[in-house]
């Protein structure tokens, strides 16, 4: 971003986000021109780009690579994850992108073609299946898919070798992407977030309030870049918070030691944290003293999280802590 956004690009991006907030996303396509993807392209989508730059250092710090050699992005819009995950993983040859918006994938394929000249767009086949050694990969689309394309994308997914997914971090999409999880956990190894294979805890009714979601660091140099502070100020929304969520699933890997997660947002109190963790054990509330565990309390503080801990919890309290799992 450099000079400031023009009153016709502010409509645009109204537009756009209005678009979101109303439903009238539902079912897709809706994109209406070259400029509106671009516009997209450069300010929303940069945002999710940041999302899935911090799900790709996650999967970095603890060494997983995948086996897939082609991407199929799956209502790619302008296909920010997709070239996300090229820049992560010199692996993927080559990538396939799907959309109900026909101009969504030549803008996706154009772009791709500018940021890595040397991997091909190669059609996507939805008669066929999926070419083995395939990672689907899947951005902010679940709260705009009917039922029919719901159950036909879990289909598909199925067949993936590898599965990287982020959503918006609501209680709506996360609890969507829960069920994803539920759906395919037989069939794949779940990689992140989640500190364990089973059932996802935050499923038991006593958690209906809570969801798995992350934030990350809204980046320094978008925080020195003027136009973010206008674009966040003509749309009347917080632009630096990055809340997200997202699943990770590869067949037949190895299992994550299981280990604890922590969730959300965590509440700073006289002294202490109050945390929402996850693990094996299920979704439960506990509370992290400084005089206790004072090296996970000034993470919290400096909102520098490790993805996962070993936590020794009695009555509620976190006495004993542990980075789990992880190559740094
Ligand atoms: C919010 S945009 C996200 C685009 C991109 N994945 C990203 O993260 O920036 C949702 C995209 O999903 C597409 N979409 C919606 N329903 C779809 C369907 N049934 N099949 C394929 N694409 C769909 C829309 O056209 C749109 O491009």
């Amino acid at each position: 971003m450099s000079t400031g956004f023009s009153r016709n690009e502010i409509t645009v991006l109204n537009r756009v986000r209005t678009r979101f907030l109303d439903g009238t996303n539902a079912g897709g396509g809706y994109w209406k021109d070259d400029e509106e993807l671009a516009l997209y392209d450069d300010t929303f989508a940069q945002r999710i780009g940041w999302k899935w730059e911090a799900v790709l250092r996650e999967l970095a710090a603890r060494a997983w690579q995948p086996r897939s050699t082609r991407v199929l992005d799956f209502g790619c819009g302008t296909g920010v994850a997709s070239r996300r995950v090229l820049g992560a993983f010199r692996s993927i040859r080559e990538v396939a992108f799907t959309d109900v918006s026909a101009a969504a994938i030549h803008f996706a394929t154009r772009r791709m073609r500018e940021e890595f000249p040397a991997i091909p767009a190669v059609p996507f086949d939805k008669t066929a299946p999926l070419p083995p050694g395939t990672m689907l990969v899947v951005s902010h689309v679940l709260n705009e898919l009917p039922a029919k394309a719901h159950a036909q994308l879990i289909t598909l997914a199925e067949q993936a070798e590898e599965i990287l997914w982020v959503e918006a971090g609501t209680h709506a999409d996360s609890r969507s992407l829960i069920a994803v999880r539920e759906a395919l956990r037989s069939k794949f190894t779940v990689i992140a977030p989640c500190p364990h294979a089973h059932a996802c805890g935050i499923l038991a009714p006593e958690n209906a309030a809570h969801w798995c979601h992350f934030f990350t660091p809204f980046p320094s140099h978008a925080a020195q870049d003027a136009r973010w502070s206008q674009l966040g100020r003509e749309l009347g929304i917080d632009l630096r918070a990055l809340p997200y969520s997202f699943l990770v699933l590869q067949k037949n890997a190895a299992l994550f030691p299981e280990a604890s997660r922590i969730l959300g947002t965590p509440i700073e109190k006289k002294g202490h944290f109050e945390l929402l963790t996850c693990a094996a054990e299920g979704v439960r509330e506990v509370i992290a003293q400084k005089r206790d565990v004072p090296d996970l309390f000034r993470a919290l503080r400096k909102r520098e999280l490790a993805p996962a801990y070993q936590l020794r919890v009695e009555a509620g309290k976190v006495t004993g802590v542990n980075k789990s799992g992880i190559s740094d």
